[in-house]
């Protein structure tokens, strides 16, 4: 799939705020940092269109991006962030909590994990949590640049390993780096896929 344009609308800390359309939206979210809004600049070929930084915290409200007119993509505040006040972490699980919960357009969750990691059991719990709520979601395994092919490997299979522990089946999967543009193509036809399905 082509990505023809991509243009920010809105952001909210409301789920109840969110547009009021009637499109598919795919949302992105994981810990801070692990690069939720720069693989939505990466997968729209715009590098400023979400706003990225190397600090955690960035992100931290209900961001919708237009896509082709057709479908959203969504970023989402980071969670396990660790430098914030109580007040401001229990602030944000309700925005995250909200929109996940309660955003009917809401279709396809990428959960991002970083791929230099062991699993963490933030991730690994908020998984959890998910299938809970029977909320749909895949994984992006993120800054595959930043190790071996080999290595990636090795922590691809300790993940599944974990997961198996709880899960029948592995949810759909993908390695990616906003880098070196790995994984936009099957990220998009992943997504592609879904909406000629809705
Ligand atoms: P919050 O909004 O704070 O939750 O973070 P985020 O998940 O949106 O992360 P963001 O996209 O802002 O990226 C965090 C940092 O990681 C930035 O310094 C990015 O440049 C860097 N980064 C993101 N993706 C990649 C990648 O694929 N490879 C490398 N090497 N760095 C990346
Ligand atoms: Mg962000």
């Amino acid at each position: 799939m082509n990505i023809t344009s991509a243009e920010f609308v809105i952001s909210n800390s409301d789920y109840k705020k969110c547009p009021e359309t009637h499109m598919p939206e795919y949302a992105f979210i994981g810990r801070s940092n692990v690069g939720k809004s720069s693989l939505i600049n990466m997968l729209t070929a715009k590098n400023d269109l979400a706003k990225t930084s190397s600090k955690p915290g960035k992100t931290l409200l209900i961001n919708h991006f237009l896509i082709n007119n057709s479908w959203y993509l969504v970023d989402l505040p980071g969670y396990g962030f660790a430098s914030i006040s109580k007040e401001m972490r229990s602030k944000l699980k309700g925005i995250i909590e909200g929109y996940l919960l309660f955003r009917p357009q809401l279709t396809n969750v990428f959960v991002l994990v970083d791929s230099r990691h062991e699993p963490q059991t933030i991730d690994v719990e908020f998984m959890q949590w998910m299938g809970e709520h029977e909320i749909p979601f895949a994984i992006i395994f993120t800054k595959a640049d930043k190790l071996s092919q080999a290595k990636i490997q090795v922590n691809l299979s300790k993940y599944k390993e974990v997961l198996l522990e709880t899960w029948e089946t592995l949810p759909k999967y993908f390695v990616s780096s906003s880098e070196k543009r790995q994984g936009k193509e099957d990220i998009l036809a992943y997504i592609e896929e879904i909406n000629s399905s809705l």
